[in-house]
């Protein structure tokens, strides 16, 4: 039996030991409304469920929506969207459902769509006390059309270095992280405008590896933080362009 993929569900040990890594990070606190896009299978329901969650606080996305009409079938209750990760945070928003923790496992590369998507995501005011993971795909960017182009509009070399010799953040060291992997972090980082605190990379048993990240939540102190650091920033720039 084929082992893995979106029609089958994600089966392997490493998969299994980050849910579980996931869920209890997420349950070690309290409890909310969380959302979650567990796949045909639906093991990241069972976690929840098994971790004390009602299924009317999990908020259920896939954008194929034959996916979660079997996994409402499966478990009565659950709240689901057959729509792109985007279009269900835009419609929780309107709903005014504040999010308690989020895991958008994309299992996909870093890339512009995703930088994009992330973004809208994590900027939504009634989002900010989100916790919020995302697992991506490790080493299959287009590195032209990605990866060079973030660096060249926004990556400073300084945020690499910084990220570089935090290597707390790395949750596991099985999986040695690369430089790749900084620029992965900084690049989802600059586009939910959070901090990384914590780092699973993990092997699934094809050979592809992968990286879960939780982004803490956005706390007025960040905001006030980030903007005081743009606004510096924009003023250098203002100073080097005028004065050379
Ligand atoms: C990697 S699987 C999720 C695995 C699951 N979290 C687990 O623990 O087994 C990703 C699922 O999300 C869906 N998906 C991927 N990208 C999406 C997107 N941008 N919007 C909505 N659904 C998406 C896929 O159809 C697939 O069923």
């Amino acid at each position: 039996m084929k082992e893995r993929g979106s029609a089958f569900g994600y089966r392997s040990i490493a998969k299994q030991s980050c849910r579980k890594w996931i869920w209890d990070l997420i349950c070690d606190d309290e409890i909310g409304d969380v959302a979650m896009m567990p796949s045909i299978d639906g093991r990241e329901i069972f976690e929840a469920l098994e971790r004390g969650y009602q299924p009317f606080q999990l908020h259920v996305i896939d954008r194929n929506p034959a996916v979660v009409a079997t996994l409402q079938r499966i478990y009565p209750g659950i709240k689901t969207y057959g729509v792109e990760v985007e279009r269900a945070f835009e419609r929780m928003t309107r709903n005014g459902v504040r999010l308690f923790a989020a895991h958008v496992d994309y299992c996909s590369n870093v890339s512009a769509k995703m930088w994009g998507s992330l973004r809208r995501l994590a900027i939504e005011p009634c989002q900010w006390d989100c916790m919020l993971f995302v697992t991506v795909l490790r080493g299959r960017e287009s590195w032209t059309n990605n990866i060079r182009r973030f660096m060249a509009q926004k990556g400073p070399a300084g945020m690499f270095r910084d990220l570089k010799t935090r290597s707390d953040m790395w949750h596991s060291t099985e999986i040695a992280p690369t430089e790749f992997d900084v620029l992965r972090l900084s690049m989802l980082s600059m586009a939910t405008r959070r901090f990384i605190d914590q780092v699973h990379p993990y092997k699934s048993t094809n050979g592809q590896t992968f990286m879960t990240v939780r982004f803490c939540p956005l706390k007025l102190d960040h905001v006030n933080t980030i903007m005081k650091i743009s606004g510096e920033a924009a003023q250098w720039q203002r100073h080097v362009r005028k004065n050379g």
